[in-house]
């Protein structure tokens, strides 16, 4: 069975102390909270990293992460992070081709798959997203899409690599906009997604794939989507920068 997660990616959003408080919130919250198996990973700006891992230090169930990483080892690239740093300031996961670095950041195939190369060399554990245009799906060719994405950027890796990963499957189309995937939607990309890496690996490293849905999930509509048999979780945007709602988004895993 895939271990259940809910993330939150807080994206370019927070300054030092709403970024703090959001953190004590949580962190306050989910302490009487005798959620068992419960793994919970927060995504805030790079700026804060060091010290939003210490403030998460006493709850073994918070990890921290990164929402990016530079595709090389160290050098001469001003202004980017190298995996190394962000394993050094005890963050343990990055975020991996989002569509947002995909469309705004031009981060192409082989680019993602260097930073994942560079995430498993540093020993941070990818969350790598992958999604299809509204576009693509209208179109019909969404399957394929994600097929190409998983073959191309991520499937270079050895079974025993491919095991330390995590997969969010973010329709763009969903992302920030208030359309959810719909329940059939989610359901049938998730499986496709299961039996790809099923095919290209072994059915039990499938099993074992934690595989989260990310795009407009809520305090209202995540119960429905994490009790999906191949839903793990979720990767939450907008609705994790409250505690309140992420919070209760945590409290739906099945
Ligand atoms: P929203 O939850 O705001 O739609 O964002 C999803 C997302 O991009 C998480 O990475």
């Amino acid at each position: 069975m895939a271990r259940k997660i809910v993330a939150g990616n807080w994206k370019m959003n927070l300054n030092r102390d709403e970024a703090f408080a959001l953190v004590s919130e949580i962190t306050g919250m989910l302490k009487d909270e005798e959620i068992r198996d419960l793994k919970v990973i927060l995504f805030p700006s790079f700026i804060h990293l060091g010290a939003i891992v210490q403030l998460c230090n006493g709850d073994s169930r918070i990890h921290v992460g990164a929402q990016n990483c530079n595709d090389h080892a160290a050098g001469a690239y001003t202004g980017e992070i190298a995996a190394s740093m962000i394993q050094s300031y005890g963050a343990n996961h990055v975020l991996i081709g989002h569509s947002e670095r995909r469309s705004y950041f031009n981060e192409s195939g082989d680019k993602l798959s260097q930073k994942i190369n560079m995430a498993i060399q540093y020993s941070l554990t990818p969350v790598f997203c992958i999604g299809e245009l509204l576009e693509e799906r209208n179109s019909a060719i969404h399957f394929k899409i994600i097929e190409q994405q998983l073959t191309n950027e991520i499937f270079h890796l050895s079974p025993d690599d491919f095991k330390k990963c995590i997969i969010a499957y973010e329709p763009v189309w969903a992302i920030g906009t208030g359309l959810t995937a719909s329940p059939e939607q989610a359901q049938e990309m998730h499986a496709f997604i299961r039996a790809t890496i099923s095919t290209k690996y072994s059915k039990e490293i499938a099993e074992q794939t934690s595989i989260l849905y990310g795009g407009s999930c809520n305090d209202q509509n995540a119960k429905q989507i994490f009790a999906l048999p191949d839903v793990d979780g979720g990767l939450i945007g907008g609705a994790s920068l409250k505690s309140r709602s992420f919070v209760n988004i945590i409290k739906s895993l099945p």
